[in-house]
């Protein structure tokens, strides 16, 4: 028989306190993790735990419950719903966390669930740190109807309040089902565990009544499909503490806030060119068609190890974060062995927001190009590559931040002034030795240029090929040189690729104190 804590005494309110606890926090938890280890996942308070460092985790509204009537709800009120909410550390900075709980209600919110999260994200919002939600939730509570959309709704435009000035992470490690999707999509960045977790505005059933479509939950909205096809995820994680494991690095690179410095680490930057700098020096093919992986490239410039973000989506395009002299930059590169580096819809959407982000943020920019243009062809005319590819110019030209550009070889048409071009607003442009900076490839150039000559070789029988292959050489040695950019200080310098690292490191060094601003608008127009 436990004793009734004597309430009129302090050692009776303490005892009073510790045995609620356990009521609302210890031994529900006992019943969430049997439930949740049968499905091989972890609890919502065992996720947070091993998101922040050890010890440094401190719950919001342990006692909360709702006050549902409806459907014999007043008979099951569990303490805190079905969220946990708090404060921790990572990395010994201060992060805010929410993590759904899927034993209680399904994880599903609430008026009340609603409130803790919005709590929680004000607070986070009020003392500049960021917020990392972890999402696994059968979406709004079927027995509240409206009040649990409206919550949606409370968070949808904290969220975007939020946004641009906190860093907010979404992991999903279950189902993320109908309008709750929003909540993540609103986020930064949204994480995705491999088989457990799904996103989807209307589910497989509804699909099926609607459009007649057969199709599973995996394949329709599972972690795979968002990383590769929608774009909506930004990694795939293998598991619970892969997910975990990613946010937590990410946000080693990230800022508390948009007021706060970017984080900064002693790095022991070598200033001279090294040995490992010199084998950039034969990374460029002779051959202007053969590809190279720019991760070398990356790998090259950056301190130590590159955090890619959505790699497997549009992987022509190659964004993440790194350090150069142990501060945070965000590098974005065309990738020569993914589609020869070409531009497309989803390339230019995925450089769009992450430029937008780290200028946000303040994260200096190193752009690094080698793109012979835009893809061409019907369907992405008419999906809408005007509309959609000029979100990557409005990122550039908008963007305040130190950017830092290299052209490492093809820089052509459109495509060279899209990416972090000086005319967009870029600070320091440099160009190797093997830049080609041109309206179009030589190739390209002959066909129009030279029409005329290649006719006449026809009709006198000689070889046609050879005889374009001269001339498209010709055009390119000629036009294309980076000395004729660097002439009319269209670029600020060319560089041996052993120097980039460096070069990189003192442009970005200068650029510290860059002060530049908009002129003052409510919000510009991004084409949407
Ligand atoms: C209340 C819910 C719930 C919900 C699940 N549960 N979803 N309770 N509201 N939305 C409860 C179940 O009744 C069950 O309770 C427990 O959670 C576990 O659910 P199961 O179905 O047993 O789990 P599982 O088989 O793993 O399936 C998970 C699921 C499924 C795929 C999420 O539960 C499901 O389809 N739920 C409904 C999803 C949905 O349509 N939600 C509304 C989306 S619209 P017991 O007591 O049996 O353990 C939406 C609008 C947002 O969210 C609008 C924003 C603007």
């Amino acid at each position: 028989m436990t004793d009734t804590p004597d309430l009129s005494t302090t050692a009776g309110k303490i005892a009073d306190l510790r045995s609620r606890l356990d009521e609302a926090v210890n031994e529900p938890e006992k019943i969430a993790r049997e439930k949740q280890h049968a499905k091989g996942k972890m609890t919502a308070r065992e996720r947070i735990e091993l998101l922040v460092d050890p010890g440094s985790f401190v719950e919001f509204d342990e006692y909360v419950r709702h006050r549902t009537t409806a459907f014999g709800m007043d008979r099951n009120r569990p303490y805190g719903d079905s969220v946990v909410t708090g404060i921790g550390t990572i990395h010994g900075r201060t992060v805010a966390v929410y993590s759904q709980d899927f034993t209680t209600f399904g994880g599903s919110l609430g008026e009340v669930a609603g409130d803790k999260i919005i709590k929680i994200m004000e607070f986070a919002l009020q003392g500049g740190m960021p917020i990392i939600g972890v999402l696994d939730s059968g979406g709004a509570r079927i027995q509240e109807g409206v009040l649990a959309l409206s919550k949606y709704g409370e968070i949808f435009r904290l969220n975007t309040r939020s946004s641009g000035v906190i860093p907010q992470i979404s992991i999903i490690m279950g189902p993320a089902a109908g309008g709750a999707v929003y909540g993540p999509a609103l986020t930064d960045f949204v994480i995705m565990v491999d088989k457990t977790s799904q996103m989807f505005v209307t589910g497989p059933d509804v699909i099926k009544t609607v459009t007649g479509e057969d199709v599973g939950m995996e394949e329709l909205g599972g972690a795979l499909t968002h990383n590769t096809r929608s774009g909506v995820a930004h990694y795939l994680a293998d598991d619970e503490d892969d997910a975990i494991d990613y946010a937590r690095t990410l946000l080693g690179f990230l800022p508390d806030n948009n007021m706060a410095e970017i984080p900064g680490y002693e790095s022991g930057f070598e200033w001279e060119t090294t040995d490992a700098d010199r084998t950039l020096n034969a990374i460029i093919p002779d051959s202007a068609n053969q590809p190279y992986d720019i991760h070398t490239v990356i790998d090259h410039v950056i301190d130590d190890d590159f955090l890619e973000v959505q790699p497997l989506f549009a992987p022509n395009i190659v964004i993440g974060f790194g350090r150069i002299e142990g501060r945070s930059v965000g590098i974005i590169a065309n990738q020569p062995s993914q589609m020869a580096g070409t531009l497309n819809i989803e390339a230019g959407e995925k450089a769009s927001r992450f430029v937008r982000f780290c200028d946000a943020f303040s994260i200096p920019i190193v752009t690094l190009v080698d793109v012979p243009g835009y893809l061409p062809g019907t369907d992405q005319e008419w999906t809408g590559v005007i509309r959609r590819g000029a979100k990557l110019i409005y990122a550039y030209a908008e963007a305040t931040v130190p950017l830092v550009t290299v052209i490492l070889r093809k820089a052509y048409g459109g495509a060279y002034i899209v990416m972090g071009s000086k005319q967009l607003g870029a600070d320091v442009n440099l160009a190797w030795p093997t830049a080609e900076i041109a309206v179009m490839g030589g190739q390209g150039a002959v066909n129009i240029l030279y029409r005329g000559e290649i006719k006449k070789a026809e009709e006198a029988g000689e070889d046609v090929a050879a005889v374009r292959t001269r001339l498209a050489n010709e055009y390119t040695y000629s036009v294309t040189s980076p000395f004729l950019a660097a002439e009319r200080g269209e670029i600020d310098g060319i560089i041996e690729p052993a120097n980039t690292r460096v070069s990189i490191a003192k442009a970005l060094r200068s650029l510290r104190g860059k002060r530049a601003e908009l002129p003052p608008k409510k919000h510009g127009n991004i084409p949407l």
